[in-house]
């Protein structure tokens, strides 16, 4: 035996098991507002922040050192006071900046609290269906995407597809499948007023909420529709049909990829992203594709077996894209320059 080999194995799981505690404590920092209460606010003792907040000091001190401890926050001991840089504060409270991740708790906790079922599905086959995963797990994709639909959908990604920009501003029929809680498809009606976007998802409960934001927005160039992507009207005819991050959660990703052949126009174009990871395991041994492989069985494998699905899993990587893109008959592949550290970009043509 390796021992060098096992010390670096046991340096992992301590880093990993002390990571799961660190993205609980976090996840209560985020859902109770702890880290909004200290951002932008100068040092704070444990009982300020507890009175800020309305939260129980003696829990909001050992939070605070456990935040400290990770690096999450500052700690000034010669004032026993606790405060957040501008770098933290980025990154952890200020939800519209392009570096927030304080959303990306959710998904984790969210996931893990129906972890009787998981064992039980493992056990004997059958997955966790939406509406089972909760009400949670669609807040927690559209808060973990928020900050790329913001910051780069429009401006970076969207103008590096060809000719896409210049339709999409003159006016086009746009559909974004999948669109959960419709984040990116009210991106894309605010920035192409002359264009209608069609925002369409088979989830009732992320449908009810897309409506809602659409309706606070006031935007009058975007609509939705409840339904499964396999259900698109046979006459539908769309310019441009984006889906970010869900083919591979589908029950059945190539009828999804038919439908959507289907539902263009000849000259129209499909932008579909993907995961940032392979389908060959040895090749996710890096911090994103250990995190995109362990999300797999928790969530995306998991929904498409609910419904009697293929069970694609996240991982089908560049080559299981164009291996998809040919089965559904598209007659174009073209994998895109766009740099983005979760997620690979492809547009596909009819
Ligand atoms: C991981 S979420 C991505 C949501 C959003 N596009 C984003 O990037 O934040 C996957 C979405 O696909 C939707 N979905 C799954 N199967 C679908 C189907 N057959 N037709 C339409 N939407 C589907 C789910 O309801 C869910 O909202």
């Amino acid at each position: 035996m390796d021992e060098t080999k096992v010390k670096s194995l046991i340096d992992r799981v301590i880093a990993d098991r002390g990571g799961s505690f660190v993205v609980a404590l976090a996840y209560v920092g985020d859902r109770l507002g702890l880290f909004r209460a200290m951002h932008g606010t100068g040092p704070l003792t444990s009982e300020a922040l507890a009175r800020k907040a309305g939260l129980n000091e003696r829990y909001v001190r050992e939070w605070l050192k456990g935040m400290v401890a990770a690096e999450y926050l500052e700690y000034d001991p010669g004032a026993d006071a606790y405060s957040m840089t501008e770098e933290q504060g980025s990154v952890l409270a200020d939800e519209a900046s392009k570096t927030y991740l304080g959303g990306v708790f959710q998904l984790p906790m969210a996931s893990f609290q129906h972890m009787p079922r998981f064992l039980e599905v493992f056990r004997d086959g059958g997955g966790l269906s939406y509406a089972e995963l909760g009400d949670e797990i669609v807040e927690a994709h559209d808060r973990s995407h928020r900050s790329p639909f913001e910051h780069s959908l429009v401006q970076d990604w969207l103008p590096q597809v060809d000719g896409l920009e210049a339709k999409l501003h003159a006016g086009a029929e746009i559909l974004d499948v999948g669109c959960g809680l419709g984040r990116s498809s009210l991106v894309m009606a605010r920035a192409y007023p002359r264009s209608r976007v069609h925002g369409l998802d088979a989830d009732p409960q992320a449908i009810r909420g897309a409506r809602a934001s659409a309706e606070e927005a006031g935007v009058d160039n975007l609509e939705y529709l409840n339904l499964p992507i396999g259900d698109l009207p046979p006459d539908a005819a769309y310019d441009f049909i984006f889906a970010f991050d869900c083919i591979h959660d589908m029950a059945d990703p190539l009828g999804a990829l038919k439908a959507i052949r289907g539902g263009l126009e000849p000259d129209g174009v499909f932008v579909w992203s993907e995961l940032n990871a392979s389908n060959d395991p040895l090749e996710n041994r890096n911090p994103v594709g250990r995190m995109i492989s362990a999300i797999s069985p928790f969530h995306c494998l998991t929904v498409s077996l609910a419904y009697g699905g293929m069970g694609l899993g996240n991982m089908l990587g560049e080559s299981g894209v164009r291996e998809l893109a040919i089965q559904a008959e598209f007659s174009q592949c073209e994998k895109l320059p766009i740099k983005n550290a979760l997620q690979q970009f492809f547009a596909l043509r009819p």
